[in-house]
C-alpha cells in the first residue's frame, strides 16, 4: 500500500532549519524558524520552569492519565492569563492540546463539525502552517489582504474592504498579537473597527495567540483578545505555551470555545474532548503541568514575568539597533518599521533572489518570504546583518 503514497512538500520553516544546520560557515547567522535565543545562541529553560520541573520531580507520585481535555487547573490558569475576567468563564469550554498547533488544528476541526461549508479568512500572509492545515481538512480559506508591501505595516483598508465579504458561518482567523510572519499589527482603534466588522457580519473570530508577552508586554498583547471575546457571542481562541515559557519540545497550548451563554457550554466541551480522543486522546501533561504551578504560584510567576520581560526587552533592543544601522548605512529612515514592529518577527518585505543571496553570499538565512526572526540576532549580529541587507540591494 505504501507505493500508493504522495511525497508531500516540505515544510518551509523545517526545510530551512536543517538546511542552516548543514551550512559548514562558522559566521551563518539563523534568522529562520521562531524560537527565541539569547544573546549566546542558546534557547535556555526558563528559570521558573526548571524550579517548578524540580519541585514536580520532588512531589508527583503518579503519571496516570489525566482528563481528554488536561487537568481543569491547567485550563483554568491559561483562561485567566488570556482573558482574564473579559467573559464569564461559565461561558468557555476550553481542552488542553499539544502546542498551539494542536489547539489550531482542533479549532478547525471543531469549525468542520459544525459548520462543514464555513470558510474560514486568512490573513495574506499567516504562518504557512494554517494554511497546509486548512487544505488538509478541506476547508475552504479566503484570503484578507494584511501586509503593505510599501510602508510595511498593515493595509488596514484593505483588511477591512475584504472582512466585510464575510458572513455568518465564516471564520476570521486573527493574530492576538505580534503578527507572524509580519510582525506588522493592528493598533486599538483598529482593533475597534475590526470588532465592528465581525460584529455586521456576524462572522466568527478565531484568535491565535502563540506570543503573549513578546509584544507590548503581557496584559498588553492580551487586550485585543480579551476586546474581541468580550464583543462578540462566540470565538475560538488558540493559545501557545510554547514561546512565552519556552517549552517549545514540550507540546503545550489551550484550546477555547466561548458560547454566547452558559447553556451552550456542556456540548461544547463534550465536543472538545471528543475531538482530543478522536486525535491522541489524552493531552501532554508535563508542559501544562509546570504552566500551572507557575501561574498558581507567587514567587515563581514573578520570576517567570521577569524574565519573559527580559525576553521582550531584549528582542526590542535588537530592533531598535538594527533600524539605526540601516538609517545609517542607508541614510534613509526606509528600514523605521522595523523597529514599530512587534514580537519575534519582521517581514523586511523583499523578494525571494534577495533572501537567497542574503543567505548564499552572507549565511543568514531567513524564510523565503523574507521573514527574519528577530531573536536569532544579538548586538555583535545586528550590524553584519544590517551591512548585508545594503549589500544586497534590499
Ligand atoms: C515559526 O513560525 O517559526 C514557529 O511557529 C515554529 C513553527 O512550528 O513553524
Amino acid at each position: 500500500m505504501f507505493e500508493n503514497l504522495k511525497a508531500q512538500p516540505a515544510d518551509k520553516i523545517l526545510a530551512l532549519m536543517q538546511a542552516f544546520k548543514d551550512d559548514p560557515r562558522e559566521t551563518k547567522i539563523d534568522l529562520g524558524v521562531g524560537v527565541y535565543k539569547d544573546a549566546t545562541g542558546l534557547t535556555p529553560v526558563m528559570r521558573a520552569i526548571k524550579a517548578a520541573e524540580h519541585q514536580l520531580w520532588e512531589e508527583q507520585d503518579t503519571k496516570v492519565y489525566t482528563g481528554l481535555t488536561g487537568d481543569p487547573a491547567f485550563a483554568r490558569a491559561m483562561v485567566d492569563l488570556v482573558l482574564d475576567d473579559a467573559v464569564p468563564h461559565d461561558t468557555i469550554a476550553a481542552a488542553a492540546t499539544p502546542g498551539g498547533t494542536g489547539a489550531v488544528r482542533q479549532a478547525f476541526e471543531l469549525i468542520r463539525m459544525a459548520r462543514p461549508d464555513a470558510r474560514v479568512f486568512v490573513s495574506d500572509p499567516t504562518w504557512p502552517n494554517h494554511l497546509t492545515i486548512l487544505k488538509y481538512l478541506g476547508i475552504e480559506m479566503v484570503p484578507y489582504r494584511y501586509f503593505d508591501d510599501e510602508t510595511r505595516g498593515v493595509d488596514f483598508d484593505g483588511m477591512i474592504a475584504d472582512l466585510k465579504t464575510a458572513h455568518q458561518g465564516d471564520v476570521v482567523l486573527l493574530h492576538g498579537c505580534c503578527h507572524n510572519p509580519t510582525g506588522a499589527n493592528l493598533n486599538a482603534t483598529q482593533w475597534d473597527e475590526v470588532i465592528k466588522v465581525l460584529q455586521d457580519t456576524g462572522a466568527t473570530p478565531m484568535i491565535d495567540i502563540a506570543y503573549q508577552g513578546f509584544g507590548d508586554g503581557l496584559q498588553e498583547d492580551a487586550a485585543a483578545t480579551r476586546k474581541v471575546a468580550a464583543s462578540v457571542p462566540e470565538c475560538l481562541i488558540a493559545a501557545s505555551c510554547s514561546k512565552n515559557f519556552g517549552i517549545y519540545r514540550e507540546r503545550t497550548g489551550l484550546l477555547m470555545a466561548i458560547a454566547a451563554d452558559a447553556g451552550a457550554h456542556k456540548l461544547n466541551q463534550d465536543t472538545l474532548a471528543f475531538l482530543n480522543r478522536q486525535n491522541f486522546s489524552f493531552p501532554p501533561d508535563h508542559g501544562a503541568r509546570l504552566v500551572t504551578m507557575i501561574l498558581g504560584n507567587d514567587a515563581l510567576r514573578s520570576d517567570w514575568m521577569a524574565e519573559l520581560e527580559d525576553v521582550r526587552t531584549s528582542m526590542l533592543g535588537l530592533r531598535k539597533q538594527l533600524a539605526g544601522e540601516l538609517q545609517r548605512l542607508s541614510g534613509s529612515d526606509r528600514f523605521g518599521f522595523l523597529a514599530q514592529h512587534r514580537g519575534m518577527f519582521s517581514r523586511l518585505g523583499t523578494t525571494p533572489d534577495k533572501v537567497e543571496a542574503l543567505r548564499e553570499e552572507h549565511g543568514i538565512y531567513m524564510v523565503g518570504d523574507s521573514r527574519m526572526n528577530i531573536a536569532g540576532l544579538n548586538t555583535q549580529t545586528v550590524p553584519i546583518l544590517a551591512k548585508a541587507i545594503i549589500d544586497v540591494g534590499v
